[in-house]
């Protein structure tokens, strides 16, 4: 799988599913390592550390990916990976070089995800992509996301005030009168997913089968096994939108506040009067654009509330200073997406020859910008495997549009810069710090429930998040 958001979903998801095969079949060479340590690989004549490439596939990398990253960075920021025929580039600022020439490093040839997703705006570069990328992003910020604050506070509130009449397990009502919460299960997994059919106008009524058609893309999009059903249910998808999009053409579907007053249409009409060139969009592309919407904003707001309590709770100093001043969620949000930004990197190729750092990279290569890298580079953060939500080098305010480096700060990765910037970063920072914001309140004293959490190799640290977002989190706390 590769393309973009789709792509770096994906590769998360096949991560996910190839991890428990490596973990059982680790390759033989690259030993488990404790936490921060690279494995010795080997060294050539002059003591240059060697880099091994099948250290990629291995478990040891999907939890230990940092020291690896940081001796690609320190001696192959270019790495040319036979291997895997890719070139991975791991430096903030050649990262950063890259995704603003959009015309030097297309992102164009990916494919994997078309079949599930279908064409979308990630596949396009230049002026085709810019083309598509306004169609609906007003929606997700500025004034019309500021009047939906309510409505993404209502929905969070829904969730989380029933954590008590939950039976699927997810809420343990424990003897002593407190409860046990799985995190992911109760809540992060779907608030996001709500909060983005909300936006999109899509029937209340239809949720729940959303979020299976969502399941099932997302999982399509990480393996050929499961690439089938990826297929049926975005075809189920798009059969189930096309009486809606042309009713909606005839008559469009507003957003309204909390009070009743118009925000504006909904993306779904909105994309029905859009025209591109000359021509409406037709119900596979609204399909493709749906899917887009919802594969790139679940995933991630997941990881990235997960990833949150996880790093947090392991930190109850910071937490403490968090629950003392709520205006230090926006940097714990900022700090945990670089620390652990549930998106890795994106790929994209090189329309010219390239030479970087000495590597010629001929045109039409495939070139992997790997975010978790740049997020780590000392060059930019100091100390970077530290958890700090006060750190000065990290650039925490306003989510900047056009730029990355403000007032000395440099800002994380994790939604990318330049044209493909996530039109989705706004959004998803007010879901994860609205919606913790509510947890907080409603899980008193919460501390992680060691016992029912996954355990690293020594049997008793908790599993690093290392290139996987947290996918399961079990928290012990006083009921309200
Ligand atoms: C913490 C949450 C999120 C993370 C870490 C994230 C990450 C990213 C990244 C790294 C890209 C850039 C891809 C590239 O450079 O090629 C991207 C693009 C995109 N994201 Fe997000 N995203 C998040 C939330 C969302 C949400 C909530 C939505 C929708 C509501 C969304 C929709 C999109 C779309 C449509 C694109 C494609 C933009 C384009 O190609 O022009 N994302 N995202």
């Amino acid at each position: 799988m590769s393309s973009e958001v789709a792509s770096a979903i994906a590769r998360a998801m096949e991560l996910d599913t190839n991890s428990s095969d490596v973990e059982k079949n680790p390759p033989p060479d690259i030993p488990l390592m404790p936490i921060g340590q690279a494995a010795d690989m080997g060294h050539a004549s002059d003591g240059t550390p060697l880099f091994d490439p099948r250290v990629f596939d291995s478990y040891e990398f999907v939890r230990n990916p940092y020291p690896y990253y940081k001796i690609l960075r320190d001696h192959y920021p270019v790495f040319h990976d036979t291997l895997h025929n890719c070139y991975w580039v791991t430096r903030y600022d050649d990262i950063t070089t890259g995704y603003f020439d959009d015309e030097g490093f297309n992102t164009i040839p990916k494919g994997s995800s078309s079949g599930v997703l279908g064409n979308t705006q990630l596949e396009l570069s230049g002026i085709e992509h810019k083309r598509r990328r306004n169609l609906y992003g007003q929606h997700l910020v500025g004034q019309a996301l500021k009047a939906r604050l309510p409505s993404i506070e209502r929905l969070a509130e829904e969730m989380i005030e029933s954590f008590d009449a939950r039976d699927d397990g997810s809420v343990i009502k424990n003897d002593d009168g407190t409860r046990t919460v799985e995190l992911g299960k109760a809540f992060a997994n779907e608030f996001p997913i709500r909060v983005v059919c909300e936006v999109l106008g899509f029937p209340k009524e239809a949720r729940g089968q959303f979020y299976y058609w969502y399941n099932s893309m997302m999982s399509g999009l990480g393996g050929s096994d499961t690439h089938r059903q990826g297929l049926e249910a975005r075809q189920d998808l798009e059969d189930y939108l096309e009486p809606i999009v042309q009713e909606r053409r005839k008559q469009p579907t507003f957003l309204h506040d909390d009070d009743g007053k118009v925000i504006g249409k909904d993306i779904i009409s909105k994309l029905c009067e859009e025209k591109i060139d000359g021509d409406y969009l037709s119900t596979e592309e609204i399909t493709s654009n749906v899917a887009l919407i919802v594969g790139g904003g679940g995933e991630t707001t997941r990881g990235a509330i997960m990833n949150m309590w996880y790093l947090l709770l392991q930190h109850p100093a910071q937490f403490a200073q968090v629950m003392a001043d709520e205006a230090l969620w926006d940097n714990a949000f900022h700090e945990t997406l670089r620390h652990s930004t549930p998106i890795g990197g994106q790929p994209r190729h090189n329309t010219y020859d390239v030479e970087l750092h000495g590597v010629r990279i001929p045109a039409g290569s495939l070139v992997q910008m790997v975010d978790f890298s740049a997020n780590h580079d000392e060059r930019i953060f100091k100390d970077p495997e530290v958890f700090d939500i006060h750190r000065q080098d990290l650039y925490s305010g306003k989510i900047l549009r056009s730029g990355y480096r403000k007032e000395g700060r440099c800002s994380h990765m994790a939604f990318g810069v330049g044209p493909h910037l996530c039109p989705g970063a706004w959004i998803s920072h007010q879901e994860a710090v609205l919606g913790s914001k509510i947890l907080a309140k409603h899980l008193k004293d919460p501390k992680i429930n060691v016992a029912r959490m996954k355990k690293d190799i020594d049997e008793t640290s908790l599993v690093p998040i290392g290139l996987m977002s947290v996918r399961e989190l079990w928290i012990d706390y006083q009921a309200g």
